[in-house]
């Protein structure tokens, strides 16, 4: 059986985006709920600045209550020394950084242009690969930005292999605001895959509208086997107004198990997973599957 690889970011990209605080303890047993429920890649955190995203100032204490060389692997994010400074005393095995095909959005998440973030990206790879850190990179507005509108193709090849070529081992292609239909997913992936191998990539789906599972499938059919997603559906982005969450992890490996795709998830533990934190939240999972789920 295929074995498709799923990365789990609602503790990251799902709880960054939540107005209320979420207490530590409630991360921390979230991430550990994630854990048994089979998923072996949790993004646990970001080293940002806590003026930007106040929402992951406590990603230190998180990792802390975590087993960092066991077999689950907690990535968190950097975008430059400093987060990676953090990331470092922090004892992590793997960050990820992040980019945009997007100039306009590229300022409005980090302060910085396209190329201006791939030097310092570049800095964080020269160091992380000193200290024997695996980094993943991400590339935001993969086919539209809040900004700019649609985002060409060869935009996002251009920063992709620009990831791939400075040692990113995998490059995790974000549609930011869930714009995506499966014919523009099929041009940008084409594009990409010019430049970057297939195996290489990640799919990375908001859910705005909708279409994320309709991408996915897409992008399964172009290769791709590994999909970030959100546990209940949690999510979007502080700098990206009107991003709705990732799609939800359940929903994901409905689509992937139906598909006969090994993930290694426990669909039950996932389903407690999702109520666990859509209570800890006040409101009802955000997953399609949550609801439908008879046990
Ligand atoms: P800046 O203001 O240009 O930074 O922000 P600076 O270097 O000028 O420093 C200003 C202050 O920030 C200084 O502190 C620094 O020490 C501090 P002060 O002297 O004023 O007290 N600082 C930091 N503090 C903690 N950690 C750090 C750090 N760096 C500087 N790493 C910066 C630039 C990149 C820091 C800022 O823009 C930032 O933190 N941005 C992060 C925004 C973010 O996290 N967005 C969400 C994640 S991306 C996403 O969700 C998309 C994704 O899911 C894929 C997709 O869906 O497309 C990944
Ligand atoms: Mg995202």
């Amino acid at each position: 059986m295929t074995h498709v690889k799923i990365v789990e970011v609602g503790p990251r990209d799902g709880l960054q985006n939540e107005k209320q605080t979420v207490p530590l303890a409630v991360k921390i047993e979230l991430i550990q709920r994630l854990a048994a429920s089979g998923l072996l890649n949790i993004e646990a955190g970001a080293f940002v600045s806590p003026k930007w995203v106040p929402q992951m100032a406590d990603s230190a204490e998180v990792l802390q209550a975590l087993q960092l060389d066991g077999t689950v692997n907690y990535p968190v994010l950097v975008p430059n020394d400093k987060g990676l400074d953090a990331a470092l005393a922090a004892g992590v095995r793997e960050i990820a950084v992040f980019g945009a095909a997007s100039e306009a959005f590229s300022q409005k998440n980090i302060n910085a242009s396209i190329a201006e973030s791939l030097q310092r990206f570049e800095l964080v790879m020269k160091r992380a690969v000193a200290a024997n850190i695996r980094v993943r990179g991400y590339v935001s507005c993969v086919v539209g930005c809040p900004y700019e509108g649609a985002i060409a193709p060869r935009k996002v090849a251009e920063v992709a292999s620009a990831l791939y070529d400075m040692g990113c081992y995998e490059i995790s292609l974000g549609d930011t605001i869930g714009v995506g239909t499966p014919d523009k997913v099929t041009a940008m992936l084409d594009a990409v895959s010019e430049q970057v191998p297939v195996a290489k990539l990640a799919g990375h789906f908001h859910d705005t509208y909708g279409m994320a599972i309709a991408n996915i499938h897409t992008a399964l059919q172009a290769g791709v086997r590994t999909f970030d997603s959100s546990v209940s559906g949690l999510g979007g982005c502080p700098y990206a107004k009107g991003a709705s969450g990732n799609v939800a992890t359940e929903d994901v490996v409905y689509l992937l198990h139906g598909l006969g795709y090994h993930t290694g998830v426990d669909m039950g533990r996932l389903v407690a997973a999702s109520h666990y934190i859509a209570a800890a939240l006040g409101r009802a999972p955000g997953s399609r599957l949550a609801h439908a789920w008879q046990g």
